[in-house]
């Protein structure tokens, strides 16, 4: 049916109409480039224009359809994207907060509540989820992913494309996704934004590309290719990955769109002028030009001048219009412009409930000495720190449609759950950072930082004072929403300056000191972990941030997230990853000379993926296997028993690595292969059981076939990617 409508309607469409479904624009209001398209309201009666972007609310959206559906030639529907990335109105976690739940069930209620509101303000297509994997803290889009690991991000990516699109786009509820940045925009050298990425092929297949592909398997509608090049040519103009892995390989059957003027940028990259690069870019299998009109502007000549064929334009043009009709657009272009949804969805009651919910569980507890947390609900506490009593950065990175002034401030989240029983004395305390060229360049993004109107020392006192009439400590601090997220790599990945001077003196006191840690990447927080007594990290946790941080600070919820990514020790550690390769001469756990470690500091990072604490303990016992020795396609189950040894009710994630110590080539020295999340009361234990079979064995040989090979297998299973039990089995072919 879809195939006869569009053709059908593709018989009546002029050249200029087919190239102008190419076209997406941005009318001004989300730009995250110099460039905003001029002429819109014109160019749509034209037909100049498939779709638009940065717009939203019912009464927006609407007028600007009606002039494509009524004022337009064919009256062709526009599609209507955005940056919905961690929530349109109601804002959960980072996603790299999100991802540290373990929870695929939030994640994808995360994804349903945002497309509900979503489509409540007239959009039907979100440049979410961003799969790209990262192992480099350095660079400020580690926020918007996953984290670190090939198998889990595939996971989260699937949750992502399950929640925003549902079993079927034309529901209205449902968003299309945009899964980006197609490919590897994550491996940044040097954690540098918009560097180049070069790697082998095996390690594209093996820990890089996966989660792209899963959301694939998952039916994602639409991909956004990246900035960088991949073997030396841009993702935009790839034709290896935009059609023969992206299509040929995993049978995408979507369009792709590019990123925010990367067509154009492809000049720079050094491929050639607009015209030449924009047939390049469609050539290689890229439907979809975002602001940079080269598209637009070239591809007719391009047509005359024969560098590109009819049938490559009617291919983009047809994946374009099939996107609009699965989303149900042809038979109701005003789909998701209802003022009632509006109303009713938009940071309602229920969705900033679940965001609260889901808040507690992205929460990771780092240190928790001698059980300084949970704090009682009682006496008195020094509350200080510039992310304190603040609105502004609660929200975190692409918040196109989220208010920050509706957020909850820590301040008034430890107000909301203990009311009056506990005395705050608040100061400030320091500025974000004093540096003035970092908060210029901050504040070219919409967080805006700047120096509050006290001298720094003034603020320092006030923080001491403070603390010294209070029982504990409790200290917000770390990254302004500006300070991570596209456009903000860092090469100092430490809470700045100002505040860890805060710390200092706070510390001198002697009295308990929490940090409540904001940040968007993971931190060197060696100083931190030496000195504060506990560390609950809460990545910009969103609308819900003060009541979420209160109620695991006084013990109503009990923290059990676990990390994604690698908190590192030093920047000169990075890129830091668990499951990186033994090399010939590997690390012994201290430094020695002709091995592979640093004179001056250890291997092992600050904090190890999976890692994360609890106000409970948990005892592992050893793993248990249910065969030795195994043959071909049978299956193994592996068993731990989990005890909850402390005082609480908690939840623990119950992780499974499988390492491959001899194999064809140099295999990862563990990973990540399943994980269960479990409840335990105090006392209580539970049988945790994985059950493995020849599909976990595989890997990426030399000829890029995806196998296994006989031999031993470790399988560990344990708390963390560093601390887990292990049992060898002997696998034949
Ligand atoms: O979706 C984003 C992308 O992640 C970065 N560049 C701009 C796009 C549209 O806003």
């Amino acid at each position: 049916k879809m195939n006869a409508y569009v053709k059908g309607l593709m018989s009546k469409m002029t050249l200029d109409e087919k190239i102008g479904q190419l076209n997406l624009v941005t009318i001004g209001a989300a730009t995250t480039g110099s460039v905003v398209n001029k002429g819109v309201e014109e160019n749509i009666k034209n037909g100049s224009i498939g779709g638009v972007f940065g717009v939203w609310g019912t009464t927006q959206t609407r007028q600007i359809q009606d002039i494509a559906v009524k004022n337009s030639r064919l009256h062709i529907p526009l599609i209507f994207g955005l940056d919905v990335i961690h929530g349109h109105r109601t804002i959960f976690p980072i996603p790299l907060g999100m991802s540290a739940t373990w929870d695929m069930g939030l994640i994808k209620q995360s994804a349903q509540i945002a497309a509900k509101e979503a489509t409540g303000e007239g959009l039907n297509w979100v440049f979410s989820p961003m799969v790209d994997i990262a192992r480099d803290p350095r660079w400020g889009r580690i926020s918007e992913g996953s984290g670190e690991d090939p198998w889990y991000g595939s996971q989260v990516a699937k949750a992502m494309v399950q929640g925003y699109q549902g079993t079927n786009m034309k529901d209205a509820d449902a968003v299309m996704a945009c899964v980006k940045h197609f490919a590897l925009y994550g491996g940044a050298e040097a954690g540098r934004e918009y560097n180049t990425v070069d790697m082998s092929r095996i390690k594209m297949y093996q820990d890089y590309l996966p989660p792209y592909k899963a959301a694939v398997d998952a039916g994602a509608g639409s991909f956004m290719s990246s900035f960088n090049t991949v073997d030396g040519v841009p993702a935009t103009v790839n034709q290896w990955l935009l059609t023969d892995l992206l299509r040929k390989q995993w049978g995408f059957k979507g369009f792709v769109v590019s990123d925010y003027t990367a067509v154009n940028e492809v000049t720079d990259h050094g491929l050639g002028d607009l015209q030449t690069v924009s047939a390049l870019a469609l050539k290689a299998g890229l439907d979809m030009d975002m602001v940079g009109e080269g598209f637009l502007k070239t591809l007719k000549n391009s047509l005359t001048q024969k560098k590109i064929t009819q049938q490559e334009i009617d291919l983009a043009c047809r994946r374009v219009l099939e996107a609009k009709y699965k989303l149900g657009l042809f038979d109701n272009p005003y789909k998701s412009m209802d003022a009632g949804k509006e109303a009713k969805e938009e940071l309602s009651t229920a969705n900033r409930a679940a965001a609260r919910e889901i808040t507690k569980h992205s929460f990771v507890l780092l240190k928790n000495d001698n059980q300084t947390l949970p704090l009682k609900k009682g006496g008195s506490i020094a509350l200080v720190g510039p992310l304190a009593d603040n609105h502004r950065d609660m929200l975190g990175t692409w918040v196109i449609a989220g208010e920050w002034q509706k957020s909850v401030s820590v301040m008034e989240g430890i107000k909301n759950v203990v009311g009056n029983n506990v005395a705050i004395n608040y100061a400030k305390g320091a500025n974000i950072t004093e540096d003035s060229l970092f908060i210029k360049r901050l504040n070219f993004g919409p967080g805006m930082v700047s120096l509050d109107a006290k001298p720094a020392d003034e603020l320092l006192k006030e923080a001491v004072d403070a603390a010294k009439k209070s029982d504990v400590i409790v200290a917000v601090v770390g990254e302004s929403q500006s300070m991570s997220g596209e456009s903000s790599s860092r090469s100092d990945i430490d809470i700045p300056e100002s505040q860890k001077n805060m710390l200092k003196e706070l510390s001198k006191l002697g009295k308990p000191m929490v940090i409540v840690l904001f940040n968007g990447r993971p931190l060197t927080l060696t100083w931190e972990d030496k000195h504060a007594n506990a560390i609950l990290d809460v990545w910009a946790p969103g609308t819900e941030a003060g009541n979420a941080i209160a109620d695991v600070l006084f013990g109503d919820y009990n923290p059990a997230g676990k990390l994604t990514a690698t908190f590192p020790r030093s920047v000169g550690q990075i890129p830091i990853y668990y499951n990186h390769k033994n090399t010939g001469r590997p690390y012994k756990g201290g430094p020695s000379k002709f091995r592979s470690n640093y004179l001056d500091i250890s291997n092992d990072p600050l904090y190890p993926f999976g890692y994360g604490l609890s106000y409970t303990t948990f005892n592992y016992s050893a793993v248990s296997v249910s065969k030795t020795k195994l043959k071909g396609n049978e299956t193994l189950k592996a068993t731990v028993t989990v005890t909850n040894t402390g005082k609480y009710a908690g939840e623990e994630v119950v992780q499974l690595y499988i390492s491959d110590p001899v194999a064809s080539i140099s295999r990862s020295v563990k990973e990540l292969k399943g994980y269960q999340k479990i409840s335990l009361q105090p006392g209580a234990s539970k049988q945790v059981s994985f059950t493995i079979t020849p599909e976990q064995l595989k890997f990426y040989n030399t000829q890029l076939k995806y196998d296994w090979e006989a031999g031993e297998f470790v399988v560990e299973i344990g708390t963390n990617s560093a601390d887990t039990h292990n049992a060898s089995v002997w696998w034949a072919k």
